[in-house]
């Protein structure tokens, strides 16, 4: 474990943050809990706390004794002053003599002795770190730590490794308990150093900022020594690979991804196109298929999380699937697939429904059940996926997920992995305080939904990537350009995806579809946007070489589109198909006739496809934009011909990008959901006259 104190740095955050009047003490609890949240083997997203005792002035300007202590929505990989509420010290430290208290009067004590009534909620450690003398306190889940301690006999364990110069107290729920029993073992012993929490993690506390960093990096780093020395068990199980283990090529493994996406959607009437979904995310790395490859899988990936923390974001057990079988994803290979996986999605909901009620029986309290669906995935001989509903929670989960195997596998190659029991995990799934650490359930109106978007680099398709970016949707913009996509999905956020395709060519839509597919889990909405305008004469002497350019880009793109986009579509279960043609669809143009031709096409296209496919729950339309001010127009017509043009609009102008956006975008969502098979014109009343 690598100390990464820097007396140079340490001394630019005291003078950065002293410039903004923040005190040496703050601005140092920043410098050392960024060091913390930095190191994924300490804490991971939003996990760990800290805090600094201190003065800091009240209203009538006294200086008061404060605690700062990290406050919640924060990250300790980006905290900054801000993050650290201040709370009146004396008033809380009197609540340790409080017999017993309830989460929600922590939480209103707490809150109602903050020097600032808007600061974030203070940690749901915040008492433990009030009640203990230490100027610094730090707190993290760190791997090692959770290594050594989730074995059989842990307190034997950390009394060999690390003395008697931490305490080392079994688990208690965290809040106001454990606040408790902590300052109770720090009374019995005040030279401990530290405070190891069997199945939870590590407190290191210390006079300054550097004492307190530097104990945790000790601690951690003798943890780290004594797992890769001693050799006490011998991982047999998870180090023996199952032998035969067919191993899903890309393609496959895209197959699984769309077959499981299905398998985890929930019918919900309140929920866009009627189903509740999940993205997924796929990961894989040498150490991860040594464990989902490993022949005791089925016994040491089903004992649970590492540290009750991760619960609500992992959910405890992973669901393991059966490997692929030969033919799995030919011919009638994926109904099988499908129905195999359902039936695991099945069983696995089944069993989080006993374990459920087995938490309301045992803890003597009605809970409303969170739905029963697992959020990793293990796929013996590929790796595993992670569901979330977002794109960034399926990421946080699958990044925790890989933090947990690297832990099952230290922890088996000293002794034997050993968490929690389900039961006394249940308390931390549903106890409220956890809940609030995932936000808020309100959703923007295509969360959850993958969107392809085919000439997405320029003009109308940049657009509606955009505006389905805006809506919640995860977005993929395909283009010839690949460099102008990409950029377009840097503009547009993380999770956005650019890739290159031609729309001309069949098996590039088959390729870029199974793209979608594999990177996102699913797909839900397909727009095929990408046109070009062609060469410009009378049919007569109309050049051939452009005719067929034009139709196979306008007209065998869309083609191509749909045919490769609704079966997916069709196996999330369900969703919308926009494409766009133009006015042309429906009126002449002279010198056009390649255009013309393809754009009518798309018309009675959409209309065909939607009447095939309404049963399957793909709603497919048209659009007929008017002349729409973009690279495309600048291209082929001088200034003087946009202005003609402009004034064939009743509106008198050519019209925006954003405005067909709109219109795709809403033909997309479950606003239209009666909406379907219809060529819809967004012209300025360009037809009208
Ligand atoms: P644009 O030229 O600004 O953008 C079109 C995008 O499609 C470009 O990024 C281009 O690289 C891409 N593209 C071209 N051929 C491709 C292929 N074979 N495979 C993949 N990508 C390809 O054009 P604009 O104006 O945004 O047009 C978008 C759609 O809207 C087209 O289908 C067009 O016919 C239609 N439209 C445009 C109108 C206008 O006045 N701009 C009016 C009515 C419809």
């Amino acid at each position: 474990m690598e100390n990464r104190w820097n007396d140079a740095d340490a001394q630019a955050a005291v003078e950065r943050y002293g410039r903004r009047g923040v005190p040496e003490e703050l601005a140092l609890r920043v410098y050392t809990s960024r060091l913390i949240g930095g190191d994924p083997a300490l804490v991971l997203h939003g996990g760990g706390n800290t805090s600094v005792k201190g003065h800091a002035p009240d209203a009538l300007g006294e200086e008061v004794p404060v605690l700062y202590v990290k406050g919640s929505g924060w990250d300790l990989a980006s905290i900054e002053p801000e993050g650290f509420p201040a709370v009146r010290l004396e008033p809380i430290r009197a609540l340790r003599h409080v017999r017993g208290m309830s989460d929600a009067g922590m939480v209103n004590a707490l809150r109602t002795h903050l020097l600032d009534a808007a600061a974030p909620n203070p940690s749901v450690e915040a008492l433990l770190h009030a009640f203990l003398p230490h100027r610094f306190v730090d707190h993290t889940h760190a791997d090692a730590i959770l290594a050594l301690v989730d074995q059989p006999e842990p307190e034997a364990r950390c009394r060999e490794v690390f003395g008697e110069r931490l305490a080392v107290l079994p688990f208690v729920f965290p809040g106001f308990p454990l606040a408790g029993i902590a300052m109770e073992a720090y009374e019995r012993d005040p030279a401990v150093e530290g405070i190891v929490l069997v199945n939870h993690g590590l407190f290191t506390f210390g006079e300054t900022a550097r004492e307190s960093y530097e104990r945790m990096i000790r601690y951690v780093g003798l943890a780290e020594e004594a797992l890769a020395e001693a050799r006490r068990g011998d991982g047999r199980r998870l180090f023996h690979p199952r032998g035969g283990l067919p191993e899903p090529d890309e393609a496959e493994l895209a197959q699984v991804a769309a077959t499981l996406r299905g398998a985890l959607a929930t019918a919900d009437e309140a929920a866009p196109g009627g189903w509740r979904r999940m993205l997924l995310h796929f990961r894989t790395a040498p150490a991860i298929r040594a464990f989902v490859d490993g022949e005791g899988l089925d016994d040491y990936a089903r004992r649970g999380v590492a540290t009750p923390d991760h619960i609500i974001r992992t959910k405890n057990l992973p669901l393991v699937l059966p490997p692929l079988s030969p033919g799995d994803t030919q011919g009638e290979g994926p109904a099988r697939l499908g129905a195999r996986v359902r039936e695991a999605v099945g069983r696995y909901g089944q069993r989080y429904r006993d374990y459920f009620e087995a938490g309301c029986r045992h803890s003597g309290e009605d809970k409303v059940m969170l739905d029963p669906l697992p959020r990793i995935v293990l796929l013996p001989g590929a790796g595993f996926f992670a569901a979330g509903r977002t794109e960034k929670e399926a990421r946080i989960a699958a990044d925790i997920y890989e933090h947990t195997i690297g832990i099952i596998t230290a922890a088996e190659r000293y002794g034997r992995y050993t968490p929690l029991e389900p039961l006394e995990l249940f308390g931390m799934e549903y106890w409220s305080l956890e809940q609030a650490k995932l936000g808020s359930s309100a959703e923007p109106p295509l969360a959850r939904q993958v969107a392809l978007v085919t000439g997405a680099a320029s003009g109308i398709g940049a657009a509606i990537a955009q505006q389905l970016a805006q809506s919640g949707a995860r977005v993929i913009l395909a283009d010839l350009e690949l460099s102008a996509a990409q950029a377009q999905a840097d503009k547009i956020g993380h999770d956005a995806l650019a890739t290159a395709a031609d729309v001309s060519k069949p098996e590039e839509v088959e390729a870029l579809v199974g793209f979608a597919v594999q990177e996102t889990g699913a797909l839900h909405m397909m727009v095929n946007n990408a046109g070009i305008g062609g060469a410009q004469a009378p049919t007569g002497d109309y050049p051939l070489d452009s005719w067929h350019q034009v139709i196979g880009v306008n007209l065998n793109g869309v083609f191509y589109g749909m045919r490769y986009a609704i079966p997916a579509i069709r196996d999330a279960g369900g969703g919308a198909v926009v494409n766009i043609a133009s006015i042309l669809g429906s009126v002449g143009f002279e010198n056009a006739c390649a255009y013309v031709s393809a754009k009518h096409a798309v018309v009675g296209l959409t209309k065909t496809a939607a009447l095939e496919h309404a049963a399957d729950k793909v709603r497919i339309n048209s659009i007929g934009p008017g002349f729409i001010h973009t690279p495309l127009i600048d291209k082929h017509l001088d200034a003087a011909t946009q202005e003609a043009l402009a004034q064939m609009h009743a509106l008198g102008r050519l019209g925006k990008p954003e405005e067909v956006a709109d219109l795709t975008c809403y033909l997309l969502s479950d606003r239209a959901s009666f909406v379907t098979g219809s060529y819809h014109l967004i012209d300025g009343g360009y037809t009208a006259r």
